[in-house]
């Protein structure tokens, strides 16, 4: 009995060693139909005697294959463990795929160009509703009712005193209403006429207006400004003109035309064949409107201009089709 019992833990120990089944082996020898509880039932031949000594020996053969049985296992799940961390190991030294950046819009980056160029002179920007009330988009502005500047502004109105604005020039009246001068700020945005869309009309747009309010201000500082301003944006030998308008918002009011930056004023394809460019709008701020706004115009004076961003964007970029700027086709915008 003892030579058997002996044979049990070497055949175990050998099965364990030797990779099989664990569960398997568990069940073959120490299950209850298991070798060892066969020999353990052959015990009651055994002399008075002898049977503990067997017993003894036949828990020690138990206790062996149980720790070997337990070693193995916990071996078989260390090695599984190093096999799924090497599996999962992260190489941070191979090369990343790049993520794909995106950039901005053109009409952001003119938008962005001409902030930085106003900020660069004391400017601050300042927003105001695209939803607005008759009021600051037209009378407020000298446009009283009935007035023909308002059929020049095709406007979506809402109600009969709330209208999408169809220019940025309310801004100045609400900074006015605001602030007291001095008063510098610029204030970009976007804008609506019931325009049909085509190559150079758009029923939304943007705009780009301008205010500067303070004592003594002149059309010589207007002017000054905007030559600063043509110079950096399009080039250290951009001539500027005005030529006489009319707004009824500013008294005296200009167009401002820039000397064509791809011919330098000999007349090509982008001026066509004029060799200046028109701008933008612009003029001395109209009495009436200061004092609707509480300013009184006796003390104070200013200018104001306002440009379109997508007509900048097109000169800029020379992009014949304003409605490229809203597709959104990314052969086009991928090019800015
Ligand atoms: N608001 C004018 C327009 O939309 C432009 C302008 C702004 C003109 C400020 C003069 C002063 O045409």
């Amino acid at each position: 009995m003892r030579e058997k019992l002996q044979n049990i833990l070497t055949e175990a120990l050998d099965a364990i060693n030797s990779g099989t089944d664990l569960e398997q082996i568990r069940i073959k020898y120490l299950g209850k139909k298991g070798e060892l509880t066969a020999v353990l039932r052959g015990m009651g031949q055994l002399t008075p005697e002898e049977r503990p000594v067997i017993g003894q020996l036949a828990n020690d053969v138990r206790a062996k294959i149980e720790e070997a049985l337990e070693g193995a296992a916990s071996a078989f799940k260390a090695k599984q463990l190093e096999a799924q961390l090497k599996a999962e190991k992260l190489d941070v030294t191979m090369p990343s795929t790049r993520a794909k950046l995106g950039h901005h819009h053109p009409l952001t980056l003119v938008q962005r160009r001409l902030e930085d160029i106003f900020i660069g002179m004391g400017f601050s920007i300042v927003e105001g509703p695209e939803v607005e009330y008759d009021y600051y988009n037209f009378q407020a502005l000298n446009i009283p009712e009935n007035h023909p500047a308002r059929d020049t502004q095709d406007t979506f109105y809402i109600t009969d005193n709330i209208l999408l604005r169809s220019q940025t020039s309310p801004v100045q009246v609400r900074t006015m209403e605001k602030q007291k001068p001095p008063i510098r700020v610029v204030s970009p945005g976007r804008v609506y006429r019931s325009d049909a869309l085509d190559a150079s009309h758009s029923p939304l747009f943007h705009q780009f207006e301008g205010l500067v309010v303070d004592k003594g201000i002149t059309m010589g500082d207007l002017k000054g400004t905007l030559e600063s301003f043509a110079k950096t944006m399009f080039g250290e030998n951009t001539r500027t003109r005005f030529r006489p308008h009319h707004f009824p918002f500013t008294e005296p009011s200009a167009e401002v035309d820039v000397s064509c930056f791809m011919c330098g004023g000999k007349g090509c394809r982008l001026c066509k064949g004029e060799g200046w460019i028109e701008i933008l709008g612009a003029g001395m701020v109209h009495p009436f409107v200061l004092s609707n706004c509480g300013i009184d115009p006796e003390e104070y004076s200013g200018f104001a201009f306002g440009m379109g961003i997508e007509r900048i964007a097109m000169i800029s970029y020379g992009v014949d089709d304003i409605r490229l700027f809203y597709e959104n086709d990314a052969r086009f915008i991928e090019q800015f």
